[in-house]
């Protein structure tokens, strides 16, 4: 992949930038010239992310923040404005699943439950409560939700976490009507199944039982995704080619909500 400076001049925040997508969108946004605030519970790892960064010549702060905790929400976006005085673009990305164990309507677990949307959508909600007094102020800004396609169709993951990812979705447009007329705009990226932290162990057990060939095989390309596709569409979204996009939820996923068949049920 070539750079093109495309955030050049800009101020990101991203949050579970410790691993996975974020960390894939923290390098490339890096790469293509923002200066990065990165923000997790897992500070070890971001600050490994962070060095990388630096080391390649790239600006980036840390500030450990737990996304389901409002007032740490606050403080990061305090301390990303104190830091650089703007904040253009504020990817919402730190997620979880839930518990696996939860499958049955029976079996579901309201602490689980509140544990997911605690991190994926208030975690979200917070993000763009506090930042949009600065972006409409400013009259611009982008923000981009990490939803999945979960949040469109059931299937990939806890039943908490599809609920969860399509409030994301809906959190995407209601921030996009509230805010589209000081030009900030709110869109989000649906991933498919990509390799990262939080889908290792469905990785590990199907390498593990001779299943790879099956990973992602339920998508028209017939793959898995990679951490750094994912991130490519986060670029385009927060980057100023997307400046009449807004309120959009961007399937990144193989094509797997494309279709009601299974992938080349036609031929
Ligand atoms: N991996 C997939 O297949 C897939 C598919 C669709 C959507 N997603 C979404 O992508 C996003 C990134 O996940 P990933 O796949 O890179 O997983 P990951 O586990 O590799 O990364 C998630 C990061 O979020 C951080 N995090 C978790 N809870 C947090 C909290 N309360 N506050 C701050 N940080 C927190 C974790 O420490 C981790 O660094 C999530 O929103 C996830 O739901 C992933």
């Amino acid at each position: 992949m070539t750079y093109s400076g495309r955030l050049n001049g800009k101020v990101a925040i991203i949050t579970g930038a410790a691993s996975g997508i974020g960390k894939a969108a923290a390098r490339l946004f890096a790469r293509e010239g923002a200066k990065l605030v990165l923000a997790d519970i897992s500070v070890e790892a971001l600050k490994e992310v962070a060095e990388e960064i630096k080391d390649q010549g790239g600006a980036a702060v840390l500030k450990k923040a737990d996304v389901s905790k409002e007032d740490e929400v606050k403080e990061l976006i305090d301390f990303s404005l104190s830091t650089y005085t703007e904040v253009h673009i504020l990817c919402n990305n730190a997620g979880i699943t839930g518990n696996f164990l939860y499958s049955n309507p029976e079996d579901q677990n309201s602490e689980d439950w509140f544990q997911v949307y605690a991190v994926n959508v208030m975690g979200a909600m917070y993000g763009i409560k506090h930042i949009a007094a600065h972006m409409k102020q400013r009259g611009s800004g982008a923000i981009v939700n990490t939803a999945s396609v979960a949040g469109i169709r059931a299937g990939a993951g806890t039943n908490a976490y599809s609920a969860s990812k399509a409030a994301v979705i809906s959190l995407t447009q209601t921030g996009a009507c509230d805010l589209g007329k000081f030009n900030v705009r709110v869109n989000a990226v649906c991933p498919g199944l990509t390799e990262t932290g939080m889908s290792k162990p469905l990785f590990d057990y199907a390498r593990e039982t001779g299943k790879e060939g099956k990973l992602g095989n339920r998508c028209e390309l017939r793959r898995y995704g990679k951490p750094e596709e994912i991130a490519a569409a986060i670029l385009f979204l927060a980057s100023d080619e997307a400046s009449y996009i807004t309120g959009q939820a961007l399937p990144v996923d193989g094509g797997n909500t494309a279709s009601l068949n299974l992938p080349g049920m036609k031929y």
